[in-house]
């Protein structure tokens, strides 16, 4: 049997209305899908402000710029991320300051990041793993005492919860992603979220999101025509893209609850053996609720994870490993970290190993891994 790691999902809708955004006429930036997954994120989710992008990089790039990061500026991260968390720091000439994870949810841990204060600091980007949030509560209080900014990057945590609030509702800025292996896809897409009242912060994402231009207020039909005023980029998706996205997020519940059962039955059958050989399985604290996007197990030795990880794949399925942490890549040598510097992000990510899920995962898949990696175990 050939089981990959992931299988987009496709909703009944999302080929009616990406035919129906082409028979529009209208398929370049923020039509009308556009505007229909911009409010249903903004009501669903508590969201003050969702502007779709073309992805989670983009929409982190467009909030660095939005809160002006200039060369001297310090923003702390967790170095167990994507590469996009630290470059739009990078590209604005900022610096990443990578702090060390909590073991029980792989998240920044609270107490590591206020460590790593300085009067240079300007911002925070807590990135909520695999579905599962960061301790919001401490991150946000440390940050208002500090004056800081706070950007979630939740792009992998659409649709998940931390003490009731959506992840991506709580920081001043957040970060969806619709990338074809999240669990809400439109193949390449994002959204920058502003839960500021600020005005000067919608101002600025407007005008940066359009080229540097005040289409937005156009096409709200407030001006005659449309001009350069200030800096920017090209952030926003055709709406073709949207239209996709839209048929996906009208299953969200649906996605998210196939999910849920692939997760629930890798735990029940994992939990007795994992336990007895000290390996750890996704933990998801009483104060969360997860989207369910990563199930994962974390071995006490490299060797065993690669061990599992070689004879899972020669029996045709595609478990995997997860980031190389950032700090000792070699970009992260070249801002002057080295292996060892953050202990606990070494070891999580030595002995991380990730299962297959995605939606229509069958039932007898979902067997033959369970049944294969308990057998596998027992080899260790
Ligand atoms: C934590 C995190 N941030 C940002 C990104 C970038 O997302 P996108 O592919 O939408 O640019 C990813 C992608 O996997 C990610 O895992």
């Amino acid at each position: 049997m050939k089981i990959p790691y992931h299988k987009s999902y496709h909703s009944s809708k999302e080929k009616e209305y990406v035919l129906d955004a082409i028979n529009k006429n209208d398929i370049s930036g923020d039509g009308y899908y556009t505007r229909q997954v911009s409010a249903l994120l903004e009501q669903k989710f508590g969201i003050l402000r969702a502007y779709m992008t073309t992805s989670a990089t983009h929409a982190l790039e467009l909030a660095a710029l939005i809160i002006d990061i200039a060369p001297g500026d310090e923003v702390i991260m967790p170095s167990f991320t994507f590469t996009s968390t630290a470059n739009s720091i990078i590209l604005r000439g900022g610096k990443p300051v990578f702090c060390d994870i909590e073991e029980n949810t792989l998240n920044m841990s609270p107490k590591e990041m206020e460590n790593k204060l300085t009067h240079k600091t300007k911002a925070i980007i807590p990135v909520h793993y695999g579905g599962i949030s960061c301790d919001m509560d401490s991150i946000m209080s440390i940050a208002k005492k500090n004056k800081l900014y706070v950007i979630e990057d939740a792009a992998q945590s659409v649709h998940a919860k931390y003490k009731g609030k959506y992840l991506g509702s709580i920081g001043h800025m957040g970060a969806f992603s619709f990338h074809g292996t999240k669990n809400y896809t439109c193949g390449e897409g994002g959204a920058l979220l502003i839960n500021t009242e600020d005005e000067a912060f919608m101002e600025k994402a407007e005008i940066i999101r359009q080229k540097g231009t005040d289409r937005e207020r156009f096409l709200r039909g407030e001006i005659d025509r449309y001009s350069w005023t200030g800096k920017g980029s090209s952030y926003s998706p055709s709406d073709i893209l949207m239209a996709m996205l839209m048929g996906q997020l009208e299953e969200m519940g649906k996605i998210t609850e196939k999910r849920r059962f692939i997760h629930e039955y890798y735990t029940d059958v994992l939990k007795n053996k994992a336990l007895k050989e000290n390996i750890k399985l996704v933990n998801i604290p009483t104060e969360c609720e997860s989207n369910y996007h990563i199930f994962y197990l974390i071995f006490p030795h490299e060797l065993h994870r690669n061990y599992v990880m070689t004879e899972l794949n020669s029996r045709g399925i595609s478990a995997t490993t997860h980031y190389v942490p950032l700090h000792s890549s070699k970009m992260g040598k070249h801002l002057g970290y080295t292996k060892g510097d953050l202990r606990i992000t070494e070891k999580v990510s030595q002995g991380l190993l990730r299962l297959p899920l995605y939606p229509d995962m069958t039932r007898q898949e979902m067997e033959y891994v369970g049944q294969n990696l308990i057998d596998i175990i027992g080899e260790l």
